[in-house]
């Protein structure tokens, strides 16, 4: 292996400013964090370890688990719970499209599709939050249609005074009052996802 050049060094300490000045923006849009890196990976553990116990029952490779990510939000969530599944599992991801960039949705639309065929198989739909319920709900009726051999829903985030339609979440992170969070994958206006914690957006922002 070559070592680095000094060009690619060069460059070190200036990236690492630039990094550090996004990440105090970042930040400071930050009106209050909800959860911290300790209680987002102790949660994340436990469910691991609950759905590792239900699924531990697979064994042939005709009956798999497939994990079905919803892009973009669930991304980081979802990597942290595969990694942490003692069981054989498949990754693979759906995007969903609302007609708002920011809000909430209740007309959903399927922007790419998962490659795996999941009729005869298990799928755990892992997303980063319910908030009216639409979309969960959308995605369960899509992949019930799919004849799976068994379905059920994973969600890091749940504000259940907002919701519209009742949905069935099998594996819960946490409950959270009705304000905007971000990080942890979860955005707005596609900002905010690299946050390391979950934090309540400064109204001003998402109101603005
Ligand atoms: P629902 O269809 O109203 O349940 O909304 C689910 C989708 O809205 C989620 O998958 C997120 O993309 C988005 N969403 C709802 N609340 C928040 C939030 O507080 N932060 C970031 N995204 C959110
Ligand atoms: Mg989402």
């Amino acid at each position: 292996m070559p070592a680095l050049s000094q060009g690619q060094t060069g460059g070190h300490d200036g990236n690492r400013s630039v990094a550090m000045g996004e990440a105090n923006e970042l930040s400071a849009a930050i009106e209050h964090v909800l959860l911290d890196e300790a209680a987002i990976s102790g949660r994340v553990r436990e469910l691991a370890r609950s759905i590792s116990a239900d699924y531990a029952h697979i064994r042939h490779s005709d009956e798999r688990l497939v994990l079905v990510g919803v892009l973009k939000g669930a991304f980081v969530f979802l990597a942290d719970l595969a990694r942490h599944l003692s069981i054989p599992h498949h990754v693979d991801f759906i995007a969903l499209s609302s007609y708002n960039a920011s809000a909430t949705a209740s007309e959903v639309r399927l922007i790419m599709d998962s490659r795996i065929n999941v009729a005869g198989h298990h799928v755990l739909i892992v997303e980063d939050i319910v908030d009216t319920g639409h979309t969960l709900d959308y995605l369960l009726r899509t992949f019930q249609a799919r004849h799976p051999r068994s379905l059920k829903s994973c969600v890091f985030l749940s504000k259940p005074d907002r919701r519209e339609v009742e949905v069935k979440i099998d594996y819960l992170g946490f409950k959270i009052p009705d304000v905007w969070v971000v990080g942890y994958g979860l955005d707005f206006a596609d900002r905010y996802r690299t946050l390391p914690y979950i934090g309540a957006l400064r109204r001003e922002i998402y109101e603005a």
